[in-house]
């Protein structure tokens, strides 16, 4: 059906041409929760600045605490010097007190949304993010990107100033995550998103899931929706 040839086209898609990113390293499966932290620390930092600025911060911040448990014994010094130029020091300083909270817990990495939200700083997106990509749980992620990308993949109009609409692309993002491969179909939708699916003169001819976009057939390509409470 159509849902599982989005999938499918997406994934793809994504094998071959998502970008070499540090933090999409492979790591085997006894690495779950260090891959967790990964995702964590970068999509903290993805939330207000653009990549290529997080690469340079990342890799610092890597070599200075490679695992959760470096960066619980950092001082919120530390954390901010290390932040300084990223801006919106709050999140470094929820990412250290997160990290805490985490370390000093019985049970390890919580491995799912649900625990993974009641973490100092994890809201719904990171913490569909570390589920979906660090621990396989068929989660949806959706930030301004893959808001993007639904609204066109199904020719929605929505007014982003009604809070229901944001609710409406994660409950549709859910019905759509692939559930063998859900951190892959998630990152696939938000790369999408922040390469060929862009705002204005989305690369229709190069896109995997042209022949199933609504906007892309009522030559509504351009169609765009920013919804800013999500
Ligand atoms: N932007 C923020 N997080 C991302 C991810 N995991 N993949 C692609 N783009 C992103």
């Amino acid at each position: 059906n159509e849902t599982q040839e989005i999938r499918m086209s997406l994934l793809d898609w994504y094998d071959t041409n998502q970008r070499d990113l540090p933090w999409r390293k492979r790591r085997s499966e006894s690495e779950k929760e260090r891959r967790a932290y990964e995702v964590w620390v970068s999509e903290i930092m993805l939330q207000q600045t653009r990549v290529q600025t997080v690469l340079e911060y990342y890799k610092r911040w890597m070599l200075k605490w490679p695992t959760i448990n470096d960066l619980a014994q950092a001082s919120l010094e530390e954390v901010n010097e290390m932040w300084a130029g990223l801006g919106y020091y709050r999140r470094a300083r929820f990412l250290l007190e997160g990290a805490k909270m985490v370390v000093a817990g019985k049970d390890g990495f919580p491995n799912q949304a649900s625990s993974l939200m009641k973490v100092k700083g994890i809201g719904e997106y990171t913490a569909g993010a570390i589920a979906s990509i660090a621990f396989n749980e068929a989660v949806p992620v959706v930030d301004g990107n893959v808001i993007r990308v639904l609204a066109r993949l199904k020719a929605i109009s929505a007014n982003p100033k009604d809070r229901r609409t944001a609710r409406n692309f994660w409950k549709l993002a859910a019905q759509l995550v692939d559930p063998s491969r859900p951190g892959d179909f998630n990152q696939s939708l938000m790369e999408l998103g922040a390469t060929l699916c862009s705002v204005s003169k989305p690369s229709c001819s190069s896109c995997p899931v042209s022949s199933q976009c609504r906007a892309y057939s009522l030559s509504q390509e351009n169609r765009t929706i920013s919804v800013t409470d999500y």
